[in-house]
């Protein structure tokens, strides 16, 4: 493809035309100090951050924005920093993934609405990452992802502590009465100690792996630990990297193809990737007019191993996978089953991305021989309570309840589930099965991460620490056991889980992909004829809107606006 002339960048438009309005563009590019020869006829990259005091992942992208711009000057671009809504995990209610298609569309709008040639996307936290690729594909000018990296590893009496995981693990061994106020409070000042995302495999490296897989960052780049100088480093070079692709007109739409999705499906899998991959990947690839289904998930998931030894599914964290050689690592090893001829956002395929990469600790990065799980972690379910589909992240799960038949005790969302869990009178024995239902995209709303529901305390204290669960709700990346998750269609849209009623005998077969409930569908259907849909959570702003555009869980979660292939219309000069 021909380089590209100083008056064919997009934002010519603005600065380039002789009339009154790039006028007004140039002499207020000059009121911020900024003079002709530092911009004009160079690519302008927004630098989309979503750095915030709320949000401890990403307390170091303030710096990181400077060291991309950095970059961008060094290559000759001129950089723009454009703040975006911040999905902080730990503190957005009632859950990030409420949000995640604003930020995805106030990406889109920013990148639309100035006069932007390329993006560079700085996110790590859970959603941010879907969400910015989500809007930059739309929009499908160059974009370059910057991962925010993993934190380093939490500490606690000489114990490696990693994010959510040892959260639930040991506040189950609190409430067990195993551990004390002291020991908790311990726990509490080292689990989190530097800045970056979760450095377990959860659903933050999961994501950024997958953007990285996807070929959306530098090679490499998802695995260097947030406090590490390297990370600063990249983030320069990807300021570099940009502004190269803006000339040479390298967009989203030139890289993420079906293969691309394909290989990322097998990276999530190999990584024993989060659950929530399942549907952010589904959004992501709608926006790239690929369509990928739960059953892609699923068929790829009975070829390829779990290679990554990592929590919650293995022993390591991110720190470890990274010194073990990283993504690119795990990906040379993946190499028969990825696409090794299509290209990344270094315009170079990813064969070459990945010549030399080595894996230095067996370990962490299993040889294929010596898998983690031979299969991939993730199975898709169907059958009567599912018929839209439903994922378990089996190899997270305790054996035995890869095969299981109990007696349902069900719960009417997260209030009634806080109320009532405790309540001796239940008939909870070990082998019943907890329902959650009204925490969907729609009857959450925004479908919480509620899917790993508590083991009552009577049950801990006797050493129960897995139960099979059932829910239309996500689960945090950083959880396990056996839990039944994103059930379609949920119960608040009238889904079979709604039908329901404690006591009925359900039945989970990951063999044979099936989650049943010993209902006739005469007994379903007259139950269907009792059922009163819920009244909608928000009738007016944001929510209203959200409710009213929002999809199921197999379909990804996407507005249907959003996920329509219509052109991206371009503003109107003035
Ligand atoms: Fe931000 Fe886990 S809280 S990635």
């Amino acid at each position: 493809m021909a380089r590209k002339r100083p008056d064919e960048l997009r934002s010519h438009r603005w600065y380039g035309d002789p009339g009154l309005r790039a006028f007004g563009h140039r002499s207020r590019t000059r009121q911020m100090g900024i003079a002709a020869e530092e911009h004009l006829g160079k690519p302008v990259i927004g630098v989309i951050n979503t750095w915030s005091e709320i949000n401890p992942c990403h307390t170091h992208l303030r710096q990181r924005a400077e060291e991309v711009k950095r970059g961008v000057w060094q290559a000759g671009g001129y950089p723009v920093e454009l703040p975006a809504m911040s999905l902080s995990e730990p503190f957005q209610k009632p859950s990030t993934m409420l949000y995640r298609n604003l930020l995805a569309m106030e990406t889109e709008e920013l990148l639309r609405s100035y006069p932007i040639d390329g993006a560079v996307l700085l996110g790590g936290c859970d959603k941010t990452t879907p969400a910015l690729l989500m809007g930059a594909i739309s929009m499908d000018v160059p974009a370059i992802f910057v991962p925010a990296g993993p934190m380093l590893r939490g500490n606690w009496r000489g114990q490696v502590l990693g994010s959510g995981s040892d959260v639930w693990k040991y506040w189950d061994e609190k409430r067990a009465g195993v551990i004390g106020e002291e020991e908790w409070a311990e726990i509490e000042e080292g689990i989190a100690r530097s800045p970056g995302h979760c450095m377990t495999m959860g659903t933050a490296s999961t994501m950024t792996s997958a953007a990285e897989a996807l070929g959306m960052t530098l090679p490499g780049a998802a695995s260097i630990p947030a406090a590490d100088s390297t990370h600063a480093r990249m983030a320069a070079a990807s300021g570099r990297q940009i502004v190269e692709m803006v000339w040479n007109d390298r967009r989203p739409s030139h890289i993420l193809d079906e293969r691309a999705y394909h290989d990322a499906v097998a990276t999530v899998l190999a990584l024993g990737g989060s659950t929530n991959a399942v549907i952010h990947l589904i959004a992501m690839a709608a926006r790239s007019k690929v369509r990928l289904t739960l059953d892609d998930f699923d068929a790829l998931s009975r070829q390829v191993p779990v290679l990554a030894n990592l929590r919650p599914t293995g022993a390591h964290l991110m720190e470890d996978f990274y010194y073990a050689g990283g993504l690119r690592a795990l990906l040379a090893r993946l190499r028969d089953v990825l696409h090794l001829d299509r290209p990344t956002v270094t315009g170079r395929q990813l064969r070459d991305v990945l010549a030399g990469a080595e894996v230095f600790d067996d370990d962490v990065i299993r040889p294929l021989d010596k898998p983690v799980w031979p299969e991939g972690g993730l199975a898709v379910l169907r059958g009567n309570l599912a018929p839209g589909g439903a994922v378990i992240k089996h190899a997270a799960a305790e054996r035995r309840f890869h095969r299981h038949t109990g007696p349902v005790v069900v719960f009417d969302g997260y209030q009634d589930l806080q109320r009532r869990i405790n309540d001796e009178r239940l008939p909870i024995t070990p082998d019943t099965v907890l329902v959650l239902r009204g925490a969907g995209p729609k009857g959450g709303p925004g479908m919480p991460e509620y899917g790993m529901l508590p083991i009552p305390d009577r049950l801990l204290k006797q050493g129960v620490r897995d139960m099979l669960r059932i829910s239309d709700a996500r689960m945090s990346g950083t959880s396990y056991g056996a839990c039944v998750l994103h059930v379609a269609p949920e119960s608040h849209v009238g889904g079979p889980l709604a039908l329901l009623r404690d006591g009925d005998l359900v039945t989970l077969d990951v063999a044979a992909r099936r989650l049943d409930v010993e209902l006739s569908p005469a007994e379903l259907e007259t139950r269907r004829q009792s059922w009163t849909p819920p009244a909608p959570a928000y009738s007016r702003g944001y929510g209203a809107l959200y409710l009213s555009h929002i999809t199921q869980a197999d379909e990804g979660c996407d507005f249907d606006v959003l996920a329509r292939h219509d052109e991206v219309t371009e503003p109107e000069s003035r």
